[in-house]
């Protein structure tokens, strides 16, 4: 009987319940046996009780809950090879060979180094006589899958992320608010979205939320950005706006590679318009709450295929990122991902580096 397990890593997002209930469900229909890793790839390293087993109902009433139920983290201890040893070790002993990892490209990237090392991880734990010979031989493969969960949408070979739509929503919310009480006031904000790398929170929320200005990491503005944005939110004034809101990106930078911080923006906007601006840091409410409608089935069809992933895949199988694209499950092979996404600023990837280019450092509202 094959056993699959689950497991949530990195950050958390909307939407990752979603997955692991898609996983568990499908791999018991296919006749598996289901575990559930708690607490990310640190989980694998404590094993006990942070390796359960799961059964149907234990993901009943998941799937609309923000965060992720079976709890995640950003593990240093499966960096080290010692780390990884204690994994292979804990998953060997109760015949698990097969594994979904939800997370983003450095989680993603710590399975796959996992995978690769996997008979050397055995061999080294039958010559310490942590594991039986026999035991190695029964599980002489690991099989993994993976899925993108990140609010940032920042990965190639998925076009959204599990928990973007989700953020989305919620930063369009805090715009529209913004948006309210700016023109009651005639005043300006600046809104700070996540985004350490990629713009994508940062563009899509101010087109549809209808900024006036916004930066992102991948397109830095050209020398003069400062005279030209507020240029453009003095025009808008004396045409009648009562509202100005300008969007950063948390990982926003100028040419020379200097951060375009929320505050400088204020100060700037202050100073050179003598305007009353105000700065909103949205945080970590972008990642909590609810998940919306897609962050629901989108979860549910990639949860799905990757059990079926894992499930079907022969032992020399490459392993895969099953994301989506033009809203149908697409395989993608997991490294050539992760690798591409160093290389390509995402919102290329995404068919988005169009509009980046042309929404940068322009107003929407002209
Ligand atoms: O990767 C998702 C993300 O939300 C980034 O946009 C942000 O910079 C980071 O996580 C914050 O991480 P932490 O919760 O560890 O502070």
């Amino acid at each position: 009987r094959p056993a699959v397990a689950v497991l949530t890593s990195g950050g958390d997002a909307q939407g990752m319940n979603g997955v692991v209930r898609a996983v568990v469900r499908t791999a018991i229909g296919a006749g598996a046996d289901v575990y559930a890793v708690y607490e990310g790839l640190q989980g694998l390293i404590d094993g006990g009780d942070a390796i359960q087993r799961f059964d149907w109902g234990s993901v009943g009433s998941i799937q609309h809950r923000g965060g992720t139920v079976i709890g995640t983290a950003r593990s240093v201890e499966f960096r080290t090879r010692e780390g990884r040893l204690k994994a292979a070790a804990n998953l060997v002993q109760r015949g698990i060979d097969r594994l979904v990892v939800i997370g983003g490209d450095g989680s993603l990237s710590g399975a796959d180094l996992f995978r690769a090392e996997w008979i050397g991880l055995l061999d080294e734990l039958v010559e310490s006589d942590r594991i039986t010979p026999d035991l190695a031989r029964r599980h002489s493969h690991l099989v993994i899958a993976g899925v993108v969960g990140s609010i940032d949408n920042d990965m190639v070979g998925t076009d959204m992320t599990v928990g973007a739509d989700s953020a989305l929503h919620r930063i369009i919310e805090a715009i529209d608010a913004l948006s309210s009480t700016a023109a009651s006031h005639q005043r300006s904000f600046v809104v700070e979205v996540m985004g350490r790398h990629c713009g994508y929170l940062a563009l899509m929320s101010a087109i549809a939320g209808g900024a006036d200005y916004v930066m992102i990491p991948e397109n830095p503005p050209p020398p003069g950005w400062e005279d030209e944005m507020c240029e453009r939110l003095r025009a808008g004034r004396a045409a009648g706006r009562r509202d100005s809101i300008v969007v950063v990106a948390e990982g926003a930078r100028d040419r020379d590679g200097a951060p375009i911080t929320s505050q400088g923006v204020r100060d700037m906007l202050e100073e050179r318009l003598g305007e009353d601006t105000r700065v909103t840091i949205l945080g970590h409410v972008q990642r909590g709450g609810a998940p919306s409608a897609y962050d629901r089935w989108m979860p549910t069809l990639v949860g799905h295929a990757a059990a079926l992933e894992v499930l079907e895949a022969g032992p020399d199988h490459e392993p895969q990122l099953v994301g989506v694209r033009s809203n149908r499950v697409h395989l993608t092979p997991l490294m050539d991902a992760v690798e591409a996404t160093r290389e390509i600023p995402r919102l290329i990837d995404a068919g988005r580096y169009d509009e980046a280019m042309a929404m940068r450092g322009s107003s929407f509202t002209e």
